[in-house]
């Protein structure tokens, strides 16, 4: 008994559930809410005066009361009524051409009525805000939120009113060397409120969240836990997959908390050849929420990585999340559909979710289409190691994630970093968040994407490279980005490559490839031609094949995409060019050069 209650009591600490995290509402989109997705009326500010007056004090007249001039004498210098709109979802540079390079706060603003049943609960959902959101009702504060990828919820219960309520959302995209990501990336600091936005309406007592998942090392055991919000103690809980045959009843204990332990007799594991999704409903007495959640292990032993059991190579892209077609950040589950589409079309049963936590559709989209995915924090580049609320907001980042996805199948694996170059203070600071990952959700592997050292040695026929970076020592799996070929040397330097590492776990190559502008064509020895992409890419796959440790690629990247950094005129404006897949779904010569490569891998069994 006692080692079980030790398990249960491990068990209950799995995957994101800490207990000092305000409350993130478990599949926000099943539950019953009433849209405020449209056109918001929006008023840019640089200076924020909305907050400020000139002598930087609060302002008398902040924007967030909604106001309007009491009599005709009466100065107020803003009016929501007559101020532009913008679309929620979708940031604000793509929408407006004065905002195309803005960075700053922008105040949006919803009206709504609002009818709540007596004896029920209101929450104000928001899918993502980037970066920095500060949110009132009826000029009453409800909170703040930091970081643009991971969903917030706020209690209106008690605040909402039955007509004319006004939702104001102070929404900053300023970049700040603390921040995570910090001052410096390679793709545009979209802003604004960037997914959807809900009032979601509960029983007093409801299902805050759950995790139900195939048990860490086990084929025929279904675990996890229910967390039931208002009522807690002694509340009957019902998990129901009737596909499995699973009708279970359990209590919660005082705190709200019930822990599952479900065996299972027949269940068909999710996988890329046949993503199979169960129907799972979780009841209690005054609340019921259904699920499709697919259930699989992973696992690496030695430098393999085990789906149920089975070595399998992740034939895998980059994907950024930018919308295909009309560009801006993408947030639809129709740009999802079309994303995943062309990766489907591209041979893939992977992708790599770069460089942040993207909008909810690409997951279950990934979950429908039988798409493993690598799920990523934006701890980017040079991040402020040495600074505590950096690691904290981090931390934070990464834990919102877990909590949002912890139940598709898809996800198999959490990355920490991208590109960080090695020292003591990053070491640390990324061992520590490898960590807590591995204590929030211990079901699913950890990697980051490493940079690797140069050979100090190379000569003209042979180049060894050394993946040796210390943060291997506490991944499950390697990843490394290099670009041999458009960065680094010829595309012929691939050619001499050779790559080791003194850790024997497995190696996803996590970037690789050229730029290429579509439709620009010359001989392979030009720059920015579709025939110098497609040469890259051909020695780049010759080289990769040779590589003993290597169990999947994700090349950079799907499709093209925005970024400050990338102004060649005529050629990148402002658009990083390594795409597959141009902005306009056009695809390049290299495009075929993977597929084919991962026609191969497929057929290797
Ligand atoms: C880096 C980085 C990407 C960037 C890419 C590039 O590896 O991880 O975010 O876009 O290289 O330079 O195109």
């Amino acid at each position: 008994m006692k080692y079980l209650l030790l398990t249960l009591i491990l068990l209950g600490t799995t995957t994101g559930v800490r207990a000092d995290t305000p409350v993130l509402i478990g599949n926000a989109p099943a539950r019953a809410s009433q849209s405020l997705n449209g056109k918001w009326r929006v008023i840019v500010d640089p200076f924020e005066y909305g907050l400020y007056d000139a002598r930087m004090q609060p302002s008398k007249e902040p924007y967030f009361n909604d106001a309007k001039p009491k009599d005709k004498s009466t100065r107020l210098e803003y009016d929501f009524d007559t101020s532009p709109q913008l679309d929620v979802p979708g940031d604000w540079n793509s929408q407006m051409d004065k905002l195309f390079f803005y960075e700053g706060t922008v105040w949006y603003r919803q009206k709504f009525d609002y009818s709540l049943k007596p004896g029920n609960r209101a929450w104000l959902h928001f899918g993502a805000v980037n970066y920095q959101a500060s949110v009132w009702l009826n000029g009453e504060k409800l909170g703040d939120h930091t970081g643009g990828f991971t969903p917030f919820d706020f209690e209106i219960t008690g605040k909402v009113k039955p007509t004319g309520n006004s939702v104001v959302v102070k929404a900053d995209n300023t970049r700040h060397k603390e921040a995570v990501p910090t001052t410096n990336a390679d793709w545009w600091n979209y802003g604004g409120i960037t997914r959807e936005v809900s009032v979601i309406q509960l029983p007093a007592t409801f299902i805050e969240d759950y995790l139900i998942q195939l048990q860490k090392g086990s084929g025929n055991v279904i675990a996890g836990w229910v967390r039931i919000n208002g009522g807690k103690a002694g509340q009957k809980v019902s998990v129901r997959i009737p596909e499995a045959g699973i009708d279970v009843t359990t209590t919660t204990d005082e705190t709200g908390y019930a822990a599952l332990h479900i065996p299972v007799s027949s269940l068909k594991l999710w996988s890329p050849e046949e993503p199979k999704l169960y129907e799972v409903t979780v009841s209690t007495g005054t609340d019921k929420v259904t699920d499709r959640i697919g259930f699989r292990s992973i696992e690496t032993r030695g430098t393999d990585i085990l789906l149920n059991g089975k070595p399998v190579f992740l034939r895998g892209v980059s994907i950024h999340e930018e919308a295909p077609f009309r560009s801006g950040r993408a947030f639809s589950d129709e740009d999802a559909r079309t994303l995943l589409g062309w990766a489907k079309e591209l041979g893939c049963n992977f992708v790599r979710l770069a460089h942040y936590p993207h909008n909810e559709f690409m997951l279950r989209e990934a979950d429908r289409l039988g798409l493993m995915v690598w799920s990523e924090t934006p701890v980017y580049w040079t991040i402020a190691w040495d600074n505590p609320a950096t690691f904290a907001n981090a931390a934070n980042q990464i834990d919102e994630s877990i909590r949002r996805d912890k139940n598709r199948a898809a996800i198999i694996l959490w990355s920490v970093a991208n590109e960080t170059p090695i020292g003591a203070a990053r070491t640390d600071f990324l061992t520590r968040l490898v960590r807590q990952v591995k204590q929030a959700d211990p079901t699913r592997l950890v990697t980051a994407a490493m940079l690797h050292e140069a050979d100090a040695k190379a000569t003209a026929t042979s180049n060894s490279i050394v993946l040796d970076d210390p943060l291997g020592a506490v991944l499950d799996v390697l990843g490394c980005n290099e670009y041999i070929g458009w960065y680094d040397g010829t595309p012929e330097k691939a050619d001499r490559t050779t790559w080791s590492s003194p850790y024997n776990k497995p190696l996803i190559m996590s970037e690789f490839g050229a730029d290429a502008l579509f439709g620009k064509h010359g001989d392979d020895q030009t720059r920015w031609t579709e025939e110098y992409q497609e040469k890259v890419f051909q020695h780049q796959l010759a080289m990769l094949d040779r590589i003993p440790f290597l169990r999947g690629t994700s090349p950079w990247i799907l499709m093209d995409f925005r970024s400050p950094r990338r102004t060649l005129p005529d050629i990148e404006d402002y658009f990083n060019r390594k795409g597959l897949v141009s902005i306009r779904g056009e695809k390049k010569k290299a495009f075929g050069v993977m597929q084919d490569y991962y026609r191969r891998k497929a057929a290797e069994k």
